[in-house]
């Protein structure tokens, strides 16, 4: 087992990244959390793979858990669905000493974490990511929140979580198209900060990812360290090829494509913007559309997608109200920074080249 401590201002705490965790799941959250009430939260996907078995565990150790169940997908990122799981947790009889548990992925991790912040004002939350996006993404910043009906994660909280358990066995049972999205955000940290797992990600080993995780853990962390709450600019970096990825999934009307085949496309629209804008090399451009390749993410949009529908979700995002773009681009591979350089003819003409 590998185990990570990432810090966070006056935050720290432990990833442990590993096979066959949930063996032990019990004794891991008791030795950390005491042998308090706490509610497992998970979808209605995930808590039939791996509720019972979480919470037999913890029984075993002395907790008491309560599980509580939401219907899986985007729609359930709702502050109706916080609303729920609240006063469930309060009807089983957690109060202020009690924790939560979010097993599920990154929409299983943004709610349960939002309630952990808002219950009694705040209970620990442990994270039980079960997405390759949410071990090497999601889990790690403290980002928590739900939707509106005007747009995404618009209400939300800073709220670390206490411990993360990575059990790279359970993303067995995780659809491969589900799996691959994963990547996109992989191959993002290693364009913004890692040339040298860039290299790596050419001849990954898919049956031993616990290395992979803990780097792209590490980049995250590192990043989220500089600029906890969002303010500096440090923190934008890890927004490389989301300003048009976001976009895409907006038109797309958040079914067309999954969030990490819509960064994919996003990262080869930022890396066309880099090499015109920033000095990208284009050999390295082509390097980063072929390995998007190999883990089956799309690099090119369906000829007869309307784009613009994505030039209209542009104007959604929150980069471009004040009329300034701050773009993040790359000029080599391991290195991104922010521009204010770039215009919106060149993210026309970039997603006009998709
Ligand atoms: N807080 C952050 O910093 C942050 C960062 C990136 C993304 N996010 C959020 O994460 C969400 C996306 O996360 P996601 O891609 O993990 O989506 P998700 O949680 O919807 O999971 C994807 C699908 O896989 C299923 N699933 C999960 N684990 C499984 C498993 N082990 N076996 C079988 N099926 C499984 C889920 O039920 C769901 O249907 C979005 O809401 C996004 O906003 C948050
Ligand atoms: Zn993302």
């Amino acid at each position: 087992m590998i185990s990570v401590e990432v810090r966070a201002g006056r935050h720290r705490y432990d990833v442990l990244i590993g096979s066959g965790l949930l063996v032990s799941v019990g004794d891991i959250v008791k030795k950390r959390l005491g042998d308090l009430h706490c509610a497992i939260i998970s979808d209605s996907n995930v808590a039939p793979l791996f509720g019972d078995r979480v919470k037999q565990n913890l029984t075993t150790a002395g907790l008491q858990p309560t599980v509580v169940t939401i219907p899986a997908g985007e729609q359930s990122k709702t502050l109706a669905q916080a609303g729920g799981i609240s006063d469930q947790m309060i009807a089983a009889g957690l109060d202020r000493q009690s924790f939560a548990i979010g097993l599920g992925g990154g929409v299983i991790g943004d709610i349960s974490g939002f309630v952990a912040a808002i219950f009694h004002r705040g209970i620990p939350h442990v994270q039980i990511p079960t997405t390759l996006l949410a071990m090497v993404d999601s889990s790690i910043g403290g980002k928590t929140g739900v939707n509106t009906s005007a747009g995404k994660n618009l209400i939300g909280a800073i709220h670390h979580p206490s411990l993360v358990i990575d059990d790279v066995d359970l993303l067995k049972t995780l659809p491969r198209r589900e799996f691959n999205q994963g990547f996109a955000e992989i191959v993002k940290h290693a364009i913004i900060a890692d040339a040298e797992m860039f290299d790596a990600l050419e001849h990954v080993d898919l049956s031993k990812l616990e290395p992979l995780i803990r780097r792209n853990i590490e980049i995250k962390s590192k990043i989220v360290a500089k600029d906890e709450l969002d303010r500096t600019g440090a923190r934008a970096l890890l927004n490389f090829g989301h300003t048009i990825g976001h976009a895409v999934e907006r038109a797309g009307d958040y079914r067309e494509f999954l969030h990490g085949e819509a960064v994919s496309l996003g990262i080869v629209a930022a890396c066309t913007i880099s090499t015109k804008k920033a000095g990208l090399p284009r050999d390295q451009r082509d390097a980063i559309v072929h390995l998007l390749s190999t883990f089956k993410l799309p690099t090119q949009l369906p000829l007869d997608f309307p784009r613009e529908k994505i030039f209209n979700a542009l104007k959604f995002d929150k980069k471009f109200e004040a009329g300034k773009i701050r773009f993040v681009v790359a000029p080599k591979i391991g290195s991104a920074h922010l521009s204010s350089n770039v215009t919106p003819d060149d993210i026309r003409e970039a997603v006009e080249g998709l």
